[in-house]
């Protein structure tokens, strides 16, 4: 049985874009969009945080069918955590979808799986998706434990979730390898790891919670993979990082998603 998942296209913009080019940014991509592709996914852009009153703002006043989203958040609420934002401050400036677990933050800013897990509950509580980040290092893939990896990343993530709200969540599988280099998973590949996703999604929280949640893939996704991508059918999207700072590579990932 196949359940249909709205495709979801993410940007990830990381640390790119100041906010008069975030605003020019949105608007060329809300030019290149049609009504016809944005009515067939979800299409979310990831500023800095600087940017994000200024896009919202924009959305707004110009109705674009364009989500919001963040890179990061802390778990708390509120306190003494220099440098850090809170998920309901990024709620209350209309973030739909916050990035949790990005292999960057991993590596580069120690966020281990009980911290990732911590953030997606607290992404939840203020009524945000989070985008769970799972994926394996080139050493993990080489010694062919690629699929153990995710297993645990997801499964960590998920930790204390109820099952309907893993079911409005999406994971997005992002081998660290195929990051910003150019390499890109084999569109087979991809699909098996996907998969290996959402049993591990069913075995946490149930079939009706594996057949809703959206997987997307990431990893050097540009216009010229994406379709191919896409069509695999565990693949509900694509979380894209340089591809998504140019609109015009942007809006023809979005219009690489195969017809239903
Ligand atoms: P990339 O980044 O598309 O530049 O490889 C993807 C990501 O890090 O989300």
């Amino acid at each position: 049985m196949t359940t249909a998942r709205r495709p979801l296209i993410s940007g990830n913009w990381k640390m790119h874009h100041n906010h008069f080019e975030a605003i020019q940014c949105v608007q060329k991509l809300s030019f290149r969009l049609d009504k016809e592709d944005t009515e067939r996914a979800d299409v979310t852009v990831h500023p800095p945080f600087t940017d994000l009153r200024s896009i919202q703002t924009m959305i707004e006043a110009d109705d674009l069918a364009i989500q919001l989203g963040a890179q990061h958040c802390h778990w708390e609420e509120k306190g003494a955590f220099t440098g850090e934002v809170s998920p309901a401050m990024l709620a209350k400036l209309q973030v739909s979808y916050v990035i949790a677990g990005h292999s960057e933050r991993r590596q580069l800013f120690g966020e281990d799986d009980e911290m990732v897990n911590r953030k997606v509950l607290a992404i939840l509580a203020a009524r945000m998706t989070p985008i769970l980040c799972c994926g394996e290092t080139l050493e993990e893939r080489e010694a062919g434990s690629t699929d153990d990896r995710v297993r645990d990343q997801v499964r960590a993530g998920l930790a204390g979730v109820a099952p309907d709200q893993v079911a409005g969540m999406v994971v997005a599988y992002e081998p660290i390898w195929a990051i910003g280099t150019g390499r890109t998973a084999t569109p087979e590949d991809a699909q098996a790891t996907c998969a290996t996703v959402r049993q591990v999604v069913g075995e946490v929280a149930g079939d009706d919670a594996a057949a809703a949640v959206r997987v997307q893939y990431g990893g050097s996704v540009k216009s010229s993979n994406a379709a191919e991508l896409l069509s695999q059918p565990d693949i509900d999207g694509a979380l894209v990082g340089g591809a998504s700072l140019d609109p015009d590579e942007f809006a023809l990932i979005v219009q690489s998603i195969p017809a239903p």
